[in-house]
């Protein structure tokens, strides 16, 4: 073995043997009560404005990868990313067939939330981030930096996948069907294609130092949006309105961790639960293929009620 092929990394390749399946999916929003879990209205706001947080972020996912596509030279790596971006794209569709055929109709208007979130993803994570356009000789770094989010990201969706797969808590206290299956349904994909996004970004060259720092950015983000867009949404509701929900007041993520720890981590994950789950993705023997397990997430998506529904219809859309 020469000197040279010790330093020189071997360039990573597609860590998984099956093949990815992009599904069509088809909800039906008319039925779904505001208080999707009966009883429980914090948790449903909480739950529901992920439909405003995904799919600018998802649909930026696609055309992240779209763009570097050509630079993947592993065949069933680029098969990978190509169902990856299949499944992101009828996530951020679904999710959005919610804002638009559900929680408009519902008095509750998502425009706010989901400006914020096309101001992150189509401005300043953008190519050229608020239409400045990135020296060539940091587009490669830029490119990356990017795929290191879309990475870091893709382990915390990973184990909120397998978070919604394996509680039943909510079809135990009366969920309404149709988001239970939403959120199952998204879920299990994010762990059916948990793998993709990590080998993507070391394939093209990402490094292990930078966990740290994205890992930090995206839990400062991800919360952040989170509560942020949870607390816009709530303050509609005149159950809520005296309460003045933000960001930056104390009662919305008092009211996250007590509802969360009152119900054993079940009906809401519990914050401190999610941060903690980060410190996996920080070992440098972290392989997402361990974080979860693909026949669960594809015994649940062969009865997903949605993916059914678009099969025997043929629907070609989302909702
Ligand atoms: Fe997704
Ligand atoms: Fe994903």
């Amino acid at each position: 073995m020469s000197l040279l092929s010790i330093f020189k990394r071997k360039k990573v390749l597609s860590s998984i043997a099956y093949q990815i399946k992009p599904r069509k999916v088809k909800f039906d929003w008319q039925e779904t009560p505001i208080d999707w879990i009966p009883n429980e209205p914090f948790a449903s706001y909480f739950v529901n404005e992920i439909n405003m947080i995904l799919p600018a972020g998802e649909f930026w996912f696609c055309r992240l990868y779209n763009k570097v596509l050509h630079q993947i030279d592993d065949p069933k790596l680029k098969q990978d990313v190509q169902a990856f971006i299949r499944q992101e794209a009828m996530h951020a569709k679904a999710h959005s067939s919610a804002n638009g055929e559900y929680l408009s109709v519902r008095n509750i208007d998502p425009a706010r939330n989901l400006e914020v979130m096309n101001l992150l993803f189509n401005k300043l994570l953008a190519d050229k981030p608020l239409g400045i356009a990135v020296p060539k000789a940091l587009e490669k770094q830029w490119d990356l930096f990017r795929l290191g989010i879309i990475a870091t990201v893709e382990h915390m969706t990973c184990v909120l996948g397998k978070y919604a797969l394996e509680n039943n808590y909510w079809e135990m206290l009366g969920a309404d069907p149709e988001m239970v299956d939403l959120v199952k349904w998204h879920g299990a994909e994010e762990v059916e294609h948990r793998t993709v996004a990590f080998d993507l970004y070391r394939h093209l060259g990402g490094g292990y130092i930078a966990r740290y720092y994205l890992s930090i950015a995206v839990i400062v983000g991800v919360l952040g949006l989170w509560v942020d867009g949870a607390a816009n949404i709530m303050k509609q509701d005149p159950r809520f309105a005296h309460k003045k929900p933000h960001l930056l007041k104390p009662w919305i993520w008092l009211e996250w961790y007590s509802t969360a720890k009152r119900s054993k981590n079940k009906l809401i994950p519990n914050p401190i639960w999610l941060v903690a789950q980060q410190i996996d993705y920080l070992m440098p023997w972290y392989n997402p293929l361990h974080e979860a397990n693909t026949e669960d997430a594809i015994r649940y998506l062969d009865q997903s009620p949605a993916a059914k529904r678009a099969e025997l219809t043929g629907t070609h859309a989302a909702a």
